[in-house]
């Protein structure tokens, strides 16, 4: 059986901080990386859009010695119906890994079981995990060990903060979370994560002497229908200059990207000093790197 990557926590911790650490040691090595993908190669599917996510995952293949196909999923037979279980077989003959950014979890997990190669969620409705991946290698190059540490998450209870309470619970840092009614997150996912998150009135609580604050789109893709009704329930979920100053001097400021400047965070926040989002989207190569190998070699 494969292992597959659709959540975070599908990882241990342990196996999470040594691809973490992997990902860190590629990076310090850069010029003469290892090609242990020569011949190797990874079928990315996509039904929705992405930058990052296909751009790190075949550029990191492509340093590795190994080739990376983009297959947009309305292109492929999946758009004309073909089952996901039969697409899985297909793939698993040809390639040696799959990534998938698609709508739902479900299908993810019906490719998974279908599947004799590593699938790895490069997101959908429920999660982000290789997100994390690069979110967390960033906090500890920046800020060192996570044991002990408080990160904030502000705006919606959506995909990314799912697997920022995934992380908290794993890695054994608190997660406070400060999200409107009505845009929490999954229930069943928080009573896993028991008090390793805490659920916060308002955003200045969450954030009070907090050592990371990290924010998300309030609109995700698929949800462009219900953009007003959003933009007006967060609308006191700005992460702004003064809601900064709450958390600690040397807190930094993570966001997934793409951002949407004047609505979840303020120019002067994302652009400003505490600002690591250009290290954090960096890290989506290195680390997603680390989590080829670490599944391949598995
Ligand atoms: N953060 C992230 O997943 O970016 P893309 O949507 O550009 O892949
Ligand atoms: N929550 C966002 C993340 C984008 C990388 C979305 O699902 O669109």
């Amino acid at each position: 059986m494969p292992r597959h990557f659709l959540k975070l926590s599908d990882l241990s911790a342990a196996e999470i901080n040594r691809v973490i650490d992997r990902a860190r040691a590629l990076k310090a090595q850069k010029a003469a990386l290892p090609q242990p993908f020569a011949g190797k190669t990874l079928a990315m599917i996509f039904t929705k859009n992405s930058t990052r996510t296909r751009v790190s995952f075949e550029a990191g293949m492509a340093k590795l010695g190994g080739h990376a196909l983009f297959l947009h999923g309305d292109a492929t037979q999946l758009g004309r119906n073909e089952p996901i279980a039969d697409t899985a077989r297909v793939l698993s003959r040809m390639v040696d890994a799959i990534m998938i950014r698609n709508d739902s979890h479900r299908d993810q997990q019906e490719l998974a079981r279908n599947a004799s190669v590593p699938v790895i969620n490069g997101l959908c409705n429920l999660h982000h995990p290789c997100q994390l991946l690069a979110d967390l290698q960033t906090w500890i190059e920046h800020r060192g060990p996570l044991a002990g540490k408080t990160a904030a998450w502000v705006g919606d209870g959506n995909n990314v903060c799912h697997s920022w309470i995934e992380a908290a619970k794993l890695l054994g840092f608190k997660l406070r979370l400060a999200c409107p009614a009505g845009f929490t997150p999954e229930a069943d996912l928080l009573a896993w994560a028991g008090n390793a998150v805490e659920s916060c009135a308002d955003a200045a609580s969450a954030v009070r002497d907090a050592d990371l604050v990290v924010t998300d789109t309030w609109t995700s893709m698929g949800q462009e229908k219900e953009e007003a009704q959003r933009l007006a329930a967060f609308a006191a979920y700005t992460v702004n200059a003064e809601l900064m100053a709450l958390a600690k001097p040397e807190a930094i400021f993570q966001h997934c990207l793409p951002a949407h400047r004047g609505e979840e965070v303020s120019a002067e926040v994302i652009d400003g000093p505490q600002s690591v989002i250009w290290d954090e989207a960096e890290n989506r190569l290195w680390a997603q790197m680390a989590l080829l190998e670490f599944l391949l070699a598995a």
